[in-house]
């Protein structure tokens, strides 16, 4: 049981983001738990990745302040936001494709021995990381050869090298098969189950509502609800992120024939995450 005393993971507290006269972020509040998976939805331009960038030290705050296990921080940089224990994936993640799977996971934090790159402690180390998450990808293949969801893979991999309390992934499965979501999603309860956190921006919501602990909406800058996952639904979500406030259109919304497909959806990959979880193919390949 959490102690009511301890402080949460993280917390926001007024934090402010703009971009000339754009005002991203306005006066945003938001607690991280420990070991929780929280869901950050929006509309376009909401204001999502401007958030993760914030907590992931790639962005500044023009106010307001951020407290990490209670104590107030700054985060200057991704570097530093790594080594307090928080990790990122952003959107469009660039790889070097005509490297190999572990010299891209290592990319800029290469391990040396005496100003020598080692190779075979960087491959071992990658091995492991991609072992904790039941991936049977061979740390030896190019990139190139990956296919999307093997690539969302690696990235998350890579946020691993650290030992992260807290990994922030914007828009981890944008682009990819039922399938290749599963298995993700599949990564994403597994880190958790792990006792870290995870904060993820997803446009998909039979993918949030299959693996958040709480939702988070945010509109035009704002948080505008936050919810326990079990506690909501796809109705109540899709009004908030439209910004729907008369019961003629959230009766609109809630009829809307999406929702069926929606069901469908979550069925499917709920089921294709257990596949996922009951068959982890941590396994090591004789071709590594
Ligand atoms: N570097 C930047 N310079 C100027 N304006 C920016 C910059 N980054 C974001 N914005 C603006 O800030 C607002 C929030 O953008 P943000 O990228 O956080 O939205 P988002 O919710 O992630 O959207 P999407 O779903 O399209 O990824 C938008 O109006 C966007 O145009
Ligand atoms: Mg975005």
């Amino acid at each position: 049981m959490r102690n009511s005393s301890t402080p949460p993971l993280l917390r926001l507290e007024d934090i402010c983001v703009k971009f000339g006269f754009v005002e991203a972020l306005k006066s945003v509040n938001l607690s991280i738990q420990r070991q929780e998976v929280v869901a950050i939805v929006g509309d376009n331009g909401a204001g999502k990745s401007t958030l993760i960038k914030v907590i992931a030290g790639f962005l500044q705050p023009g106010f307001g302040h951020i407290y990490l296990n209670g104590e107030q921080v700054t985060i200057p940089s991704i570097r530093e936001a790594d080594r307090m224990g928080i990790a990122s994936v952003f959107q469009g993640q660039e790889f070097c494709d005509n490297l190999d799977v572990a010299s891209n996971l290592f990319l800029g934090k290469e391990i040396n021995q005496i100003g020598i790159r080692d190779d075979d402690s960087m491959n071992s180390r990658a091995r492991s990381v991609l072992k904790t998450l039941s991936s049977a990808i061979r740390v030896g293949s190019p990139i190139a050869s990956l296919s999307v969801g093997q690539r969302q893979t690696v990235a998350i991999a890579r946020t691993l090298l650290n030992d992260p309390q807290l990994i922030l992934l914007d828009e981890p499965t944008a682009a990819l098969s039922v399938m290749q979501s599963a298995e993700v999603l599949a990564y994403i309860k597994r880190l958790r189950s792990e006792g870290r956190s995870v904060v993820m921006v997803c446009h998909d919501l039979p993918d949030v509502f299959a693996v958040s602990d709480r939702i988070v909406v945010i509109r035009q800058g704002h948080v505008t609800g936050v919810h326990r996952t079990v506690e909501t639904s796809y109705e109540e979500i899709i009004a908030e992120i439209a910004g729907v406030t008369t019961e003629h259109e959230y009766e609109e919304i809630a009829e809307n024939p999406k929702f069926d497909s929606m069901v469908r959806q979550r069925k499917l990959i709920d089921r294709t995450i257990s596949a996922a979880v009951s068959h982890g193919t941590g396994h090591d390949s004789p071709l590594d």
